[in-house]
């Protein structure tokens, strides 16, 4: 019989998740019904996201249950249709599950068919050059309206999304401060084009440094910490500000105790727009978005910033590396 192997929820994680959280098995391979595709995982992405999705409380999607393989997004090459429209050879992108092989439909969540150009390495279509670069490309000139002359402030700018962000906002001709976990990552962050990198951990006091680096106050910030950095941000808006919330990854491994921000009045002093997103409920600019990536890549002007692995029993250490603040850019592992 084939088999398949998968990373399976082996308990519910407290705080940072560890190894014994996750299970490597191997089961047998699943086999395509009528109208589905069987999929070979080439590449898996790690995401923040799916930290949510191991406790047992519901996100934007429901828990993992304990013992089946955890889900995530990954890109992979159809080896067994039936199904016309995804015919064997076929590369697509989809939320499915950390599994070498996995079974879906034409109706799974986020499945796209992905166009590589000879050359480009597979991988970074799951990062810069695929989600990442559009919820980078959404969050800062959907949401946040960014424009040429702009100061747009960056959290974990030297993450996956936050060092595209940079890249993306330099690009459109805005002034950008980047901030960042520690002095390596601050000089990633001005390698990438920032105007100003500010080491957060080392700040005596955030609001003064961002203050310092932006004294005629941000017109975009592009948060995807939440906590402490928002609340210290809030008043540097300048009036009419625009804040792009894509994530909140600081409270994502204490769910239990959000931060509560005692600044909201900001809101109403500065007549600022506070918006919540998630890439994918915007599929009418998708397709500028994924045309100005390809472009800015072509011109050398979009670096994808990755740190990779290689092989499905790599997931677990890669996920709890970026839930841990360690790692710089998009998390991935090559299958
Ligand atoms: N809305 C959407 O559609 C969408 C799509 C993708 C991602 N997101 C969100 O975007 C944000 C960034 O995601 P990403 O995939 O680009 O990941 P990432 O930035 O590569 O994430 C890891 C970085 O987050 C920072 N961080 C801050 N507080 C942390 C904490 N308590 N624990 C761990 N890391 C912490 C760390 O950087 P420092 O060391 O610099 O603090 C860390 O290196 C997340 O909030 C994610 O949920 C949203």
């Amino acid at each position: 019989m084939e088999t398949t192997r998968q990373i399976v929820l082996a308990r519910r994680p407290t705080g940072v998740p560890v190894p014994a959280d996750f299970d490597l098995v191997e089961v047998p391979r699943p086999v395509p019904g009528p109208g589905e595709i069987l999929v070979r995982m080439r590449v898996g992405s790690c995401d923040p996201a799916i930290r949510g999705f191991l406790d047992d409380r519901p996100s934007y999607l429901p828990p993992v249950a304990l013992g089946a393989p955890i889900n995530g997004m990954s890109l992979g090459e159809v080896v067994e249709s039936h199904n016309p429209d995804w015919p064997v050879g076929t590369l697509l992108r989809t939320f499915a599950v950390w599994s070498e092989y996995y079974v879906v439909g034409a109706d799974a969540l986020g499945i796209e068919r992905v166009d590589a150009a000879p050359g480009v390495p597979l991988q970074h279509y799951m990062g810069a050059l695929g989600p990442v670069g559009l919820t980078a490309w959404v969050g800062l000139f959907e949401i946040g309206r960014a424009r040429a002359g702009d100061t747009v402030l960056v959290s974990a700018a030297a993450g996956a999304t936050g060092s595209t962000v940079v890249q993306l906002a330099k690009a459109a001709g805005c002034r950008v401060i980047g901030l960042a976990g520690g002095p390596e990552k601050a000089q990633i962050v001005r390698d990438l084009g920032a105007d100003v990198a500010i080491d957060y951990k080392a700040a005596a006091d955030l609001s003064d440094a961002i203050a310092q680096a932006a004294p005629d106050g941000i017109d975009v910030y592009f948060d995807n910490v939440g906590a402490e950095t928002l609340e210290a941000v809030m008043p540097l808006m300048r009036l009419h500000g625009r804040i792009a919330v894509c994530g909140m990854i600081a409270q994502y491994n204490d769910a239990d105790n959000p931060h509560g921000n005692r600044q909201l009045w900001q809101l109403v002093v500065k007549r600022l727009t506070m918006r919540g997103f998630i890439t994918y409920d915007h599929p009418e600019v998708l397709a500028q978005a994924q045309s100005e990536l390809d472009h800015l890549f072509a011109q050398g002007k979009l670096k994808p910033l990755e740190n990779v692995r290689t092989g499905i029993e790599t997931l677990p250490a890669a996920f709890i590396d970026l839930m841990s603040g360690r790692t710089t850019g998009k998390t991935l592992v090559l299958i």
